[in-house]
């Protein structure tokens, strides 16, 4: 049976007992920041077990795409040393909420596995949670499972609740007791029972994980019941297949074996048990899965797992030999072994095959040198690397940790870790170090915050506490001093989140006018503002209306709302692998970064356009809410991967996005006005940039578009709608024009040629002639000087032309007298004396020169110096 036809059995086994087949989710959980991976099938359906989330149905089955390869489960450094082990794998699973329980859930898999796969029953052995007498005596009474077979595990791993028999999504969470389904390999392989001393050896293997959810366990670790009980089961595709190809190792499974098969044809290995090949085999499934859940390779995060697994695998090819780039190319073998249970990867295989690509391109320049800088230290110290050179590989080759842990382990040496977080230390502490000078030659503040009423208010009144000249605190202020007011509250809105600072006046009761050019934080949560006073004076302790420069900041508003209906805009055009890596609004426009690979396309680009507008046009009030971040982040609010939000942040809905956003924002997305992009560019590998504008800025924009439309038809004679058509016509019609005058002046010139036959004039033997061509360019006059050639048999010929105030030369020198005249030397003749110079073969040369007003003397004198060479 391949691992197809096992997939489909059991997805049909569970429909035929009323579940209903749910599509595998993405490997990115949705909203879920407890998860790095969807590590297993229940993970889709999390907020179904706590309650919080009704599905049309209360039974479902899944193969659910599942990595292990990073956070409370992780698999990652086992590749390639066991036979069961996967950073990627599939599992398949039946799911009840609040429908059946212990007793169907039992039932359903032994139906499953003895009957339908036909697994004899004393090759199976299961396990149940030390206290669930419930799940022993059903396997013992009702499905005659011997007692000698039947084991129970107890919080075996240190710590209540802690056990094999426990199962736990994550360190909070749906969790439970649960049974465990192990195939006897046969006693030929080594291995105990579960509990058993030699349980890890070969011979054992779990096959099935049944599930009986019944709690939720919260941060403190206390469990609390669920609504209902729950039942959550996990096979892994990969083992099941094993088992019933009767093969050992999940790597000799049909799908494995092609995978295999493919990276050898790629690195030219030809053992195809090499275990490099299984590496490749196992992490092209896991990073192309990634890819298609829209993870693109970074440094942080997920990404900096895809990398990881990626560089692994590239390593592991250049161990086999191979230093092109060869990974990207089993993106086609990963479509045909799979591609059909996941549409979604054929989909976008060819995204997946660039990005793995580019990723491949970059390492490939630094993995050649690190290897070598690796097998140095190698070869110096044949049983320990140093943290140093761990280090330097990683923050210079772009080695990963774990990459360079692989080449340790395969050769038997020790790696120095705490050494390399050492090193990783100093080098934080140097990047911290320079962050402090820099704070300590800017200002010292000890006083309160600064509160900020922005939000809603742009005028206020405040006390001035703080003033700075120069970076030094004064008491005072002059006029024409350039200075910084730290104020108790403010109006102003101080540049973060990419929205520039807000510029304004702050004005005196006594008359002086300071005008604020830009507010900036000169520490969290205080404000500087920064500007020159125009009059009077400013001292401590008094107080100023503060005056948000309104126009201003509604335009800097509009961009930045904008930003947020873009970004959302972009997701939904581009992918979900869109996400923010820098921004800047200001009154001008709003500048957006973001992971993509490749341009937009113009159609991409009015999509988003007009996805944004539909939501102007909607004309939604903008709500701002203050918040847990935990219930920001549950609620579905867009958090920044890498930036860093205080317990409570604001939350941002703005027509249907939402965000965590501290900045100032219109109230109705109607306050937009028009949105239009202005320009899509690349800034970094994978990382593309959009600018757009807004409002006024934006009809100013196209305003400014239709004059020159205007313009450019009223030139061309035509109406605005008609201009394309009359550029292509006016383009034709010069076509035509060009044409025709190539066809005149090459005409103009041979009939010119043909009277100059008469002025050659002999001189000694030879036929002399030095002429201009009016009118004419080079090419005429080379076909002049043949046409002369030919028929002046035996000449000495210099033709000129004259074009904007500079001479084209040519001198043409029949065969039978180029050991009497060379036309090189004819040619420089002439052109020395028209300011140029020249050369060519002796029978035709060319030159030019910026004096026309030398030319007739230089052409007339021609005779006597062919004269004079005969001589
Ligand atoms: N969620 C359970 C597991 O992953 C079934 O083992």
């Amino acid at each position: 049976m391949n691992s197809s036809e096992i997939r489909d059995k059991f997805l049909s086994f569970f429909e035929s007992k009323g579940h209903t087949r749910v599509r595998s989710s993405s490997l990115i959980p949705g909203n879920d920041p407890t998860l790095l991976f969807t590590n297993s099938g229940m993970v889709q359906f999390k907020d179904v077990f706590l309650g919080q989330d009704k599905r049309s149905y209360t039974r479902a089955t899944t193969a659910q795409r599942s990595v292990r390869a990073g956070g409370k489960h992780n698999d990652l450094e086992n590749v390639g040393y066991t036979a069961r082990h996967h950073t990627f794998f599939e599992m398949l699973g039946n799911f009840s909420f609040g429908d059946y329980f212990k007793k169907d859930a039992i039932h359903y898999a032994w139906e499953l596995l003895t009957s339908v796969y036909g697994l004899p029953k004393d090759k199976l052995t299961v396990t149940v949670y030390q206290e669930d007498d419930e799940a022993y005596e059903i396997w013992k009474n009702e499905i005659g499972v011997p007692v000698e077979r039947i084991i129970r595990i107890g919080d075996n791993k240190g710590a209540r609740y802690a056990s094999d028999n426990f199962w736990q999504m994550a360190d909070t969470g749906p969790c439970g007791p649960c049974t465990e389904i192990f195939y006897d390999h046969g006693p030929e392989i080594w291995g105990g029972p579960p509990g058993s001393p030699d349980e890890d050896g070969d011979r054992f293997i779990e096959i099935w994980n049944l599930v009986f959810m019944q709690f939720n366990k919260d941060e403190a670790g206390v469990l609390h019941p669920l609504p209902k009980p729950c039942v959550d089961t996990g096979m892994g595709l990969e083992r099941l297949s094993a088992v019933l190809q009767h093969v050992h190792s999940n790597y000799e499974i049909d799908t494995f074996q092609n995978l295999i098969k493919a990276a050898a044809r790629e690195t030219g290995c030809t053992d195809l048990e090499n275990n490099s090949l299984r590496v490749i085999a196992d992490h092209i499934r896991c990073a192309g899965f990634l890819i298609v859940d829209g993870i693109i390779p970074g440094n942080e995060g997920r990404g900096y797992v895809l990398r990881r697994i990626t560089r692994r695998a590239l390593r592991h090819g250049h161990k086999l030999g191979q230093s092109q780039p060869f990974f990207y190319k089993l993106v086609a073998d990963l479509v045909k072994e799979m591609g059909g249970a996941y549409p979604e990867l054929a989909e976008v295989a060819e995204r997946v095959a660039q990005v793995l690509k580019t990723e491949e391109e970059r390492f490939g320049e630094t993995l050649e040198h690190g290897m070598k800088i690796l097998e140095a230290a190698l070869v110096k110290d044949g049983k320990n690397l140093d943290g140093e050179t761990a280090f330097t590989l990683y923050d210079t080759y772009g080695f990963p940790l774990d990459l360079t842990a692989d080449i340790c382990r395969e050769r038997n040496v020790v790696l120095d870790e705490a050494g390399f977080n050492a090193a990783m230390e100093r080098q934080r502490q140097t990047a911290r170090a320079a962050g402090k000078f820099k704070m300590a030659t800017a200002i010292e503040y000890s006083g309160d915050k600064t509160k900020f009423v922005g939000y809603d208010q742009l005028q206020h009144e405040a006390k001035v506490v703080a003033l700075y000249v120069d970076g030094s605190a004064v008491n005072e202020v002059k006029a024409g001093q350039q200075a910084i007011v730290v104020l108790d509250t403010t109006p102003f809105y101080a540049e973060s989140g990419g929205q520039c600072g807000d510029s304004g006046v702050l004005m005196g009761l006594d008359g002086a006018v300071f005008e604020v050019a830009d507010t900036q934080k000169i520490q969290a949560d205080v404000f500087g503002h920064h500007g020159v006073l125009k009059s009077g004076s400013l001292t401590i302790v008094q107080n100023v209306k503060a005056e948000v420069n309104a126009e201003i900041r509604a335009q800097t508003m509009r961009n930045h709302s904008a930003t947020h209906l873009m970004h959302k805009a972009l997701r939904e055009v581009l992918g979900s692998h869109v996400a923010q890596k820098g921004s800047l609004v200001d009154v001008e426009k709003t500048r957006f970064d973001f992971s993509h690979n490749g341009p937009m396309t113009a159609d991409e680009i009015r999509q988003v356009e007009s996805i944004v507008n539909r939501e102007i046009l909607a004309n939604a009030a903008t709500r701002a809410q203050v918040m847990a971040y935990d219930d920001a982040v549950k609620h579905g609010a867009m958090a920044l991967f890498g930036e860093k939000y205080g317990d409570e942040v604001r939350v941002l809905d703005i027509g249907s996005s939402r965000e965590l956003c501290g900045g100032t924002h219109v109230s109705r997305t109607g306050d937009i006005g028009l949105f239009k992009i202005v320009a899509e560019s690349g800034v970094a590998a994978g990382i593309r940039r959009v600018e757009a504008v807004t409002g006024e800025v934006a009809l100013a924009l196209v305003q400014n578009l239709n004059n020159r439309i205007n313009e450019a038809a009223a030139a061309l004679k035509a109406q605005p709608e008609e201009l394309t058509q009359r550029i292509g016509q006016v383009q034709d019609h010069v076509k035509a024009l060009e044409k025709e005058l190539a066809t005149l002046k090459s005409k103009m010139a041979s009939s010119q040629g043909d009277d100059l036959i008469g002025k050659a004039v002999d001189v000694k033997g030879i036929k002399v002639l030095a002429a201009t061509l009016e009118g004419a360019d080079v090419t005429a006059l080379r076909e002049t000087m043949d046409k002369l050639k030919d028929k002046l048999k035996t000449a000495a010929i210099v033709l000129a032309a004259v074009n904007d105030s500079k001479v084209s030369l040519i001198a043409g020198v029949t065969a039978d007298s180029t050991s009497k005249v060379k036309a090189g030397d004819l040619v420089n003749f002439v052109a020395q004396q028209v300011g140029g110079k020249g050369g060519g073969r002796p029978d035709m040369a060319q030159a030019g020169g910026t004096d026309p007003s030398g030319l007739p003397n230089a052409l007339a004198g021609v005779p006597d110096w062919i004269s004079a060479k005969l001589a």
